[in-house]
């Protein structure tokens, strides 16, 4: 990694050039692909500071004062994302939580050799309580050749990324990413609207403070799940208690998860009997990441990142965050 001095601005641009440097091989692609998600997200976080207006400006499903109906937030999220990423020749192919199929780029386009996969606005039904919500993305490349992308291209396990992150519109809007040479986090200035280098070669710290669960499900657990999250609580007097904090936005709780330490759990439950959150667009990409800031993430039987997923929408149990808190889980559930 390039090192800066304490006060040397570099912005998300400059850092995304230093790094593809360190590899001459580097066709840029990927790069371009890094700076157009950082503009999407930077139109998304516009959006969502405004989402409190909706009420006075118009909802969901009802007319604004231009007569124009609006749109849910996901929805908009998601728009802004496949137009910021279809023209660019670097895809060849999009999926994303709220599209049932994969999204082709269209004919008039080039066709790149990757393929993006995210969830353009995760934990939205916090929108309305003004709770972070967040952006993940995943970027992989096609394996097979010519023509448009299948389904193959899509269902790969999460080690093949090359690169992932998420954006989080908390009280500053925060952009992590990896490309598997650590992990690094830009924080959005909004006077120049750029992410500037904030949180560099970002180490969760190996054991944690904090357990993120929604333990409302603790009556549908298994016997096993239940033990484990006693263990965190320091109930077995096993270790030391853990805080609770749960968020529900996913990137929320990781993302404090990963600077504080700690781990975020969604078992199965009756009403999620395969887990809730979705492999390729929410659990690969977090998953990557913290494992490039040396954490890591189990499925409840693997590695999170050899999973190989069937389905694109398919859904999964996790735990992920501090390594020792992850081993523990690997233990006890394994
Ligand atoms: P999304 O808004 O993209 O559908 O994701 C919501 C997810 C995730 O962000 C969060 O961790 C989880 O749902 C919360 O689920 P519970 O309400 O079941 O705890
Ligand atoms: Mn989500
Ligand atoms: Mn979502």
């Amino acid at each position: 990694m390039v090192r800066h001095t304490a006060t040397s601005v570099v912005t998300i641009e400059r850092f995304i050039i230093e790094q593809e440097n360190l590899h001459p091989e580097a066709t840029g692609q990927l790069s371009g692909i890094l700076y157009d998600l950082a503009l999407a997200a930077k139109m998304i976080a516009n959006k969502v500071r405004s989402a409190g207006l909706a009420d006075i400006l118009g909802s969901a499903g009802t007319e604004n004062v231009q007569g124009e109906t609006q749109q849910k937030l996901d929805i908009i999220a998601n728009e802004i994302i496949v137009k910021a990423m279809d023209h660019g020749g670097r895809l060849c192919a999009m999926a994303s939580e709220e599209s049932e199929e994969i999204i082709p780029i269209p004919d008039h386009f080039k066709q790149g050799k990757y393929v993006l996969l995210f969830d353009p606005l995760d934990g939205s039904s916090n929108i309305d309580v003004n709770v972070p919500v967040g952006t993940i993305f995943s970027v992989v490349q096609r394996v097979t050749s010519g023509g448009h992308c299948t389904m193959e291209d899509m269902l790969q396990p999460g080690h093949r990324q090359v690169a992932a992150g998420y954006v989080i519109y908390g009280s500053s809007t925060m952009l992590v990413y990896t490309t598997g040479q650590g992990a690094h986090g830009f924080t959005l200035d909004p006077s120049i609207g750029e992410f500037l280098l904030s949180h560099p070669d970002i180490r969760i710290p190996e054991h944690g403070r904090y357990l993120s669960v929604n333990d409302a499900y603790e009556q549908h657990w298994t016997e096993p799940v239940r033990a484990l999250m006693r263990r965190y609580r320091g109930l077995d007097g096993k270790r030391e208690a853990m805080n609770v904090r749960y968020v529900g936005s996913m990137v929320a709780d990781f993302h404090r998860n990963l600077l504080g330490g700690g781990i975020f759990a969604y078992p199965p439950n009756a009403k999620n009997p395969g887990g809730k959150l979705r492999v390729l667009y929410e659990c690969n990409p977090l998953s990557f990441i913290c494992e490039q800031a040396g954490g890591a993430a189990f499925d409840g039987s693997e590695r999170m990142l050899d999973l190989v997923p069937t389905a694109l929408h398919q859904r999964t149990a996790i735990y992920v965050g501090s390594k020792c808190d992850v081993e523990i889980a690997r233990e006890m559930l394994g």
